[in-house]
């Protein structure tokens, strides 16, 4: 049998646990290896050889940096491996009966040029079965897992009502700017707190949020929140903690919902400086409801598991949501470049959510923006 042809496979690794933020010599760009561009034989039945083209960065990856102190839904890294996260790839060969050479897939893989994706972790791979004139980059985002998080945390674990006050922190993120538009669509209002002039700016203008603030420039979050609602808040979608969790413990009205899908202000801070909850008395005076959820826990009703392999991949492109195809965060980032926006994890560990129905797949898509800073695999040299 011919031999099989080689490439050169550069890798991102984790040289060492984090602690505090991370920096750039936390991480190191290999030269590269040749590997086979095709599967060993001695790899485990089910396993999938990908070129990978996108690759994203998400707040969960930071607390998988740390040395690990319990158990998370989540393993942390190891270090001296590649760095795994979800991204765009490209099969090349596959022992997976439901992948075949050539498929586009969506999913879990490595900060590398090709990855060898083995059972379990194929689980995440999410075959896109049609992506008609969607960029692929999408799919880090908006049709990936930061959409399907919005869409669930807002659709399932918050259960919003037309008519409600909605407060989403880190608003224009990756998440909360979809949990805004959503909220907006469900007939709800809804504000949002961010961290810059230009930030709320596009919140107002651009994603359809009713009234927006600059949380780093409020002296006190609780007026703030007060001045916005006026009436109480309904649902808060949690991406912060720490003060702005205790702030809006004071302004929930009455059986309000609190969807706790990450705590980003935390995931930096070492073990003893991580806020306390202090108004957590309000939970039972106003008899509120705070859920942690994780997206994983929810992809099988939308069509994302391994059993259905049918992918996040749009259903329609009716123009529903009120966005541009602007990144408020710039459209580009690397390993190191981290300024303190983007540099936590998803600790929300519990969900109660397991509904056994499918769903149809959420009609969102639209001419939206692409949420998430990613990077093309290209741009590799210049991190050297
Ligand atoms: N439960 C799940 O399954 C799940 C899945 C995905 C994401 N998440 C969580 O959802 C949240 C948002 O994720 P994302 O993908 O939207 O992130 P992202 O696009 O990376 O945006 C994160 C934003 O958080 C804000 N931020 C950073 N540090 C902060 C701090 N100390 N205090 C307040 N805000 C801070 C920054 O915006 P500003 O400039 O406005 O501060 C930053 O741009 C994170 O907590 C993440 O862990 C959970």
């Amino acid at each position: 049998m011919a031999a099989a042809a080689t490439a050169t496979n550069r890798r991102v690794i984790l040289k060492e646990y984090v602690e505090g933020y991370p920096r750039e010599e936390h991480m190191e760009l290999l030269p590269g290896a040749e590997v086979p561009l095709r599967l060993a034989g001695d790899e485990p039945p089910g396993s999938v050889l990908v070129r990978n083209l996108y690759l994203s960065c998400d707040p969960y990856m930071r607390p998988k940096m740390s040395r690990p102190l319990w158990e998370s839904y989540t393993a942390a890294f190891v270090p001296g491996s590649v760095i795994t996260g979800y991204g765009v790839a490209r099969v090349l060969d596959s022992s997976d009966p439901r992948l075949a050479p050539g498929d586009l897939v969506w999913g879990i893989t490595g900060w590398e040029d090709y990855s060898v994706v083995r059972p379990p972790t194929t689980a995440f791979l999410a075959k896109i079965s049609h992506h008609g004139g969607v960029p692929l980059s999408y799919y880090t985002g908006i049709l990936g897992m930061p959409g399907l998080t919005a869409y669930v945390g807002f659709h399932e674990i918050c259960a919003p009502k037309a008519g409600e006050a909605v407060f989403v922190s880190a608003a224009s993120g990756a998440v909360g700017q979809l949990v805004g538009q959503f909220a907006r669509l469900a007939g709800c209002r809804v504000v949002g707190s961010a961290g810059s002039a230009e930030k709320v700016e596009l919140l107002r203008t651009r994603f359809g949020f009713h009234d927006a603030f600059n949380y780093k420039e409020e002296p006190d979050l609780a007026a703030a929140l007060r001045r916005c609602f006026p009436e109480g808040i309904d649902i808060y979608f949690e991406n912060v903690g720490g003060a702005m969790l205790d702030a809006v413990l004071l302004n929930m009205r009455a059986h309000g919902r609190i969807a706790v899908c990450g705590l980003i202000s935390q995931y930096n801070l070492k073990d003893g400086e991580k806020d306390a909850v202090r108004n957590l008395s309000a939970v039972v005076a106003k008899r509120l409801r705070l859920q942690g959820f994780i997206e994983p826990d929810h992809k099988h009703l939308y069509g994302c598991t391994p059993s259905t392999r049918r992918g996040c991949s749009p259903t329609s492109a009716t123009a529903r949501s009120p966005t541009s195809r602007t990144s408020p965060r710039g459209s580009r980032a690397r390993p190191g470049r981290s300024s303190g926006s983007s540099t936590g994890a998803t600790s929300a560990s519990s969900s109660s959510a397991s509904p056994t129905t499918r769903k149809p797949a959420p009609d969102w898509i639209g001419p939206v923006d692409v949420p998430l800073v990613h990077y093309s695999v290209s741009d590799f040299p210049s991190m050297i």
